[in-house]
Order: structure tokens, then sequence, then C-alpha cells
């Protein structure tokens, strides 16, 4: 497969890491065991960092959180936050992207903080396409982008993202897993246009 200015995507498929761990569910998703050391392991070396979705976890150079009771440095919207990174000239080696992974928990901060969900907020859960447009300008080539959630889209092959490592991190019956994914950023503005269609 190749893009019309002639890269081949299929070179950005290669072997990754895989994994399955067991780990109890939470919703402060890098306390799980298995999940905060897979974040731990990629965080090392990492020289600035920024969570748009952090909670409570300062684990990052830069963090954000909607929800004002959080310990987050900021509390934007994260896509406002992302372009306020972008304008402030930073550049970053590590994105950790962990977002709510369902208009259902979209409704549950919305509900939480006195804000009212839109559709149009529920459908960003869908793929933060956005959100992920403005990750792939702050980010180098060389860069990591860790993903988390119940799809592995991620920051994709289109972008010029090459998946390193994926581990699923299986929660029980009737639960979802979760899909931890990292990926590299090793191609440089194939899809960047304002008319890329991803
Ligand atoms: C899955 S949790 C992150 C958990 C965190 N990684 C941890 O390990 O504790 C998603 C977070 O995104 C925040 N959030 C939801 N919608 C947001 C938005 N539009 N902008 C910024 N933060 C948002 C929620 O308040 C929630 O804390």
């Amino acid at each position: 497969m190749s893009t019309a200015n002639g890269h081949n995507l299929d070179a950005l498929v290669g072997a990754f890491r895989f994994s399955r761990e067991w780990g109890m569910p939470t919703g402060d998703t890098f306390d799980c065991p298995p999940i905060g050391e897979f974040v731990g392991r990629w965080l090392r070396g990492a020289k600035v960092s920024i969570d748009p979705f952090a909670r409570n976890k300062r684990l990052a150079t830069w963090t954000n959180d909607l929800n004002p009771e959080t310990a987050a440095q900021f509390h934007l919207d994260a896509l406002d936050f992302l372009r306020k990174m972008e304008s402030d000239g930073v550049v970053a080696d590590m994105i950790l992207f962990d977002p709510p992974y369902s208009p259902r928990q979209v409704k549950e901060l919305y509900e939480g903080i006195g804000k009212k969900m839109t559709q149009q907020d529920g459908w960003r859960t869908h793929s933060w396409k956005a959100e992920r447009d403005v990750i792939n300008r702050l980010v180098p080539v060389g860069g990591v982008c860790l993903s988390f959630g119940w799809d592995s889209m991620g920051m994709g092959k289109k972008r010029g993202w090459a998946i390193e490592e994926i581990r699923l991190v299986c929660h029980g019956a009737g639960h979802s897993d979760t899909i931890c994914m990292a990926e590299r950023k090793v191609a440089g503005d194939l899809f960047d246009s304002p008319n890329n269609p991803i």
C-alpha cells in the first residue's frame, strides 16, 4: 500500500512485542499493575511528556484534565490544551493518551462537573481525530505515543506511526479488556495536510 506521494506504508507495519496480562479494572488506569508497568517502562528516558487526560497522575512533564477537582496542572478541554502546547512551542517525545473510552464515560464526567454533553462530545470517543492530529504535529519523528482504550486505532500508520508494543489487559468476564499500545512516529508529514481524510 502506498500513498499519493510515494511512501510505502507497508514498511511501517513490522513485528511488535505482544503480551496479555490480567489486572483488576480501575478508573485510574495506570494504577492497574500491568498497565502501570507498561507506562513506567516506556516513560523511562522520555525528556518531555504530555498527558492531556491525566486525572491525578503527575507522571508527565505537562498534565491536563478537564475535571477541576483533579491534580493536573491544567483543567482545559484536551483539544484546547493540546493546541496550547502547540502554540507555546512545546516539542514532546512522549504522549500518554488515556481518554474516556465511551460516550457513557464522557457523560459521567460532564454530569459530575455540571457541563452539558453534546452529541459531538460523544462522537469524539470514536477516534479523537482532532486531538491526534495535533499530537502528530507536536511530536517529531522518533517520539512515542502510548494509547489506552477499547480499540487499537492509535495514531495509525497513515500518520506515519508504527506499532512497537501491544499489551492486552484482561479484567475478567463481563469487562472489556484494556488495549495498551505503544507507537513510534517513524515518518514525518505523510498526512499533515489539512485535506488528510484519516
Ligand atoms: C481514563 S481517565 C484517565 C486516568 C489516568 N490515566 C489514570 O491512570 O489515573 C480519563 C480522564 O479524562 C478526563 N477527561 C474526560 N473528558 C475530557 C476532555 N474533553 N478533556 C480533558 N480531560 C477529559 C476525565 O476527567 C478523566 O480523568
